[in-house]
């Protein structure tokens, strides 16, 4: 046993102070780190940050640009500067993890509201919903004392493989920006920073660690980087998240494209936070413009220097490269001013409220973008909705119909206080029908990166269903995809287009037997449809989190009239999509490279240009009710560059029951210097309309958005010239179409 003498005691105390010294010596230089109600003004804060920068160790300032736990960075301790908290993610807070593993933390006060997937957000095509989305994820982060919710994702939907498609806002900049900036603003009026990710070209999960981006400039600043561009400048995201893959050769966590895009011509004040595991690379995440360093590799508590959070490139090695001379200390101190300023705007804003969990409201908001996004795409002899009548049998068939769809799926795990499934909440609404339910498929649980094999044998689930499906009214076939590595799942793509797990074997089946069927489309990726004669109805209900039953029993009732319309084109074949027609190196690459050879022509801008037929068109959705849009009218014959330009139109409810009706504007150039898609989409508005009754609605565009990104001046140009102004319900179906000349 070691024994102490008073001595050696002394010696220890005096040891002890002196690494404090500079500390005690500069105690009365301290400044005070909380902020008086009335003290938020931004330059009180800077002059603040300045004075607390200042007193600011090497060591205490490193330490805070990387991890110290899976999930929170470092504070300062001994002046009263907190630590980071963090958390996925864009649907939800997810559940507490461990301090130093994947595990979960196994807390009992975790539990959470589960939100719609962000691509059932897009597809409601109403930016006030974004807004109150990401208010209420907001509050149910600050209650959970999250200083920054890891999300939104908008990453642009490229290919219908894409295992994260359903964590972002679809394939139109226009759509994800107008979508994304009052989602940030939401979450934001909590004292919660959103951190919009992944920040770039992080289209597909398959080989996303290593994967090298190459992409036209043009198609970099008109597809992939206005969704984040509209975030940092009209939304002022606080933070946001590098990606993995790389660009031009460069990891996009450390890349020129965060200093000078995203830092210098965006002007974002805020933090760059490495996706976990994305940096790789002292030196060049001190230069290039990464703030704080995250991680996946795990040994914080071990003591080896693999994966330690001490030897991540931000902690000691960062460190060393300063005390060396090799980097100067200007990079520490810029990232810690953009984590104190981060600070101040979370958790040491003294305004901030305290957030609510669980509460009433949040479970409504949670609806009510589920039921504004499903999107029905067909409906034949007007199937949909099913009413409630005694003596109907209605058979439900579907794994789907019973699945958790909260969990699984990656870092969007969520662990909801209830999860309605479909199944339940028909058979709350349905009171007077008879329900009955199969399974049909079986496809096995998900575990992070595989799946345990199905346990129960597929044919006698198939005969079943098909005895099932005999003896009912009307077939709800509730199947699609699923939270399963490689389904809709982070980590890597799906192999396939068409539906797994010998469903459409299925759907010929019960055709067979009864053709009264109805599809309920689970996913969050569009998926190939050569079942689609087969179905009289088909309903694309995405996740929907918490009341996902209670949303689909409201639309398939006819409780709500849907109004979703498609974020996303559904192609009919997959060579059909822009991505996967120029072979391997466009999708996935050859392992090393990828090239993005479509260019600018993504989503609807490629069936557009190449006049493709879509399965189901961006924009498309049909509705209970019928409208009607006339009187369309632009407000001028010609413009200057400086005009607003302001179209008018009349939408006229002539079905017979209330709706609501999303008016698209696209604008094309006729006959452009450059290569442009036939359209794009520049406004949108969701007119919301009783029986018979008819809105004027204004949709106002600055003349400034229609140029193209000029590569020779690397800046944006308005053509002069003759456009196109194209009117409708969807990106294929328009009503109107009017020339006017700009000048
Ligand atoms: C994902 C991020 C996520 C992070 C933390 C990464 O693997 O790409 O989106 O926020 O993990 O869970």
């Amino acid at each position: 046993m070691m024994r102490f003498s008073f001595k050696k005691s002394k010696l220890l105390l005096s040891v002890i102070l002196c690494l404090h010294i500079p500390h005690i010596i500069g105690q009365n230089k301290i400044p005070k780190i909380q902020l008086e109600k009335s003290q938020i003004s931004s330059e009180f804060i800077e002059a603040k940050i300045d004075s607390i920068i200042a007193v600011l160790t090497l060591e205490e300032k490193v330490a805070m640009t990387h991890a110290q736990s899976k999930f929170s960075t470092k504070g300062v301790a001994r002046l009263g500067i907190p630590e980071v908290w963090m958390s996925d993610g864009p649907h939800g807070v997810r559940e507490e993890i461990s301090w130093d593993a994947w595990s979960e933390a196994g807390w009992t006060n975790d539990a959470i509201t589960a939100f719609p997937a962000l691509t059932c957000l897009a597809a409601s095509f109403n930016p006030e919903l974004a807004e109150e989305y990401g208010f209420s994820l907001g509050e149910e982060a600050r209650y959970r004392k999250k200083d920054v919710l890891l999300g939104p994702g908008v990453n642009i939907y490229r290919t219908p493989l894409n295992g994260r498609n359903f964590e972002y806002l679809g394939e139109d900049p226009f759509l994800a920006s107008s979508m994304v900036v009052p989602y940030i603003k939401g979450v934001q009026k909590n004292g919660v920073a959103a951190c919009v990710k992944h920040y770039a070209l992080n289209n597909q999960e398959h080989w996303r660690d290593k994967i090298n981006v190459e992409v036209s400039d043009r198609a970099l600043h008109e597809i992939y980087l206005p969704a984040f561009k509209a975030a940092v400048q009209k939304g002022n995201t606080w933070a946001l998240m590098g990606a993995y893959n790389k660009f031009r050769g460069q990891h996009t966590t450390h890349h020129k494209i965060l200093n000078k895009i995203l830092k210098t011509d965006w002007k974002f004040d805020g933090v760059v936070i490495s996706d976990w595991g994305s940096a790789h690379n002292t030196k060049e995440a001190a230069l290039y413009g990464l703030d704080m360093e995250m991680g996946t590799g795990t040994d914080g508590l071990g003591t080896g220097t693999v994966n330690h959070y001490e030897y991540y490139y931000l902690a000691k090695p960062f460190l060393k490269a300063i005390k060396e001379g090799e980097l100067s200390e200007d990079l520490v101190n810029d990232k810690v001013r953009r984590i104190l300023r981060l600070m101040y705007r979370t958790n040491l804003n003294p305004n901030r409220p305290l957030g609510k969990l669980n509460n009433k409201e949040h479970y409504q908001t949670a609806r009510k973008v589920a039921t504004e996004g499903i999107v029905l795409l067909k409906n034949d002899d007007n199937f949909f909705p099913i009413k409630d009548q005694k003596g109907l049998i209605i058979a439900v068939i579907g794994e789907n119909a019973t699945r958790n769809m909260t969990r699984g799926g990656g870092s969007s795990q969520l662990k909801p206080l209830f999860e309605i499934s479909p199944l339940q909440g028909i058979q709350k609404r349905y009171k007077n029908a008879t329900i009955i339910y199969t399974m049909g498929y079986e496809s096995g649980a998900p575990v992070y990166d595989k799946v345990l094999p199905a346990t129960l044998n597929q044919d006698s689930l198939y005969v079943k269903a098909i005895e099932v499906a005999k003896k009912a009214d009307v077939v709800l076939f509730i199947g699609g995809l699923n939270k399963n590595h490689l389904q809709d799942s982070e980590g890597d793509d799906r192999e396939d287009f068409d539906l797994p797990y010998g469903q459409e074997k299925l759907i010929n089946g019960i055709y067979e037997v009864n053709e009264n069927l109805g599809f309920l489309l689970v996913t969050g990726n569009a998926v190939k449809m050569p079942w689609i004669s087969k179905t009289k109805g088909i309903l694309q209900t995405w996740y929907l989190g918490s009341t996902a039953g209670l949303a689909i029993a409201d639309i398939v009732s006819g409780d709500v009239n849907p109004s979703g319309k498609l974020p996303f084109s559904f192609p009919k074949e997959l060579n059909d999509n822009a991505a996967h027609t120029f072979g391997q190196i466009s999708y996935p690459g050859d392992g090393v490279n990828q090239e993005y050879i479509e260019d600018i022509l993504v989503g609807y801008r490629w069936f557009d240009t190449r006049k493709i037929k879509p399965q189901y068109a961006f924009g498309f959705g049909l509705s209970y009710a019928n409208f009607k849009i006339s009187d369309v009218k632009l407000d001028k014959e010609n413009y200057t560059k400086k005009d607003q330009i302001k179209v008018t139109l009349e939408v006229a409810n002539t079905g017979n029951r209330e709706g609501a009706e999303v008016v698209q504007v696209y604008i094309g150039k006729h006959k452009s210097k450059v290569k442009r898609a036939v359209k794009e989409l520049k406004g949108f508005s969701k007119v919301y309309l009783e029986k018979g009754e008819n809105k004027l609605v204004t949709i106002s565009m600055n003349v400034s958005t229609l140029g193209y990104y000029n590569t020779d001046i690397s800046d944006w140009s308005v053509e002069d010239g003759t456009y196109y102004l194209y009117v409708g319900n969807a990106s294929n179906n328009i009503v109107k179409k009017i020339k006017f000349e700009l000048f």
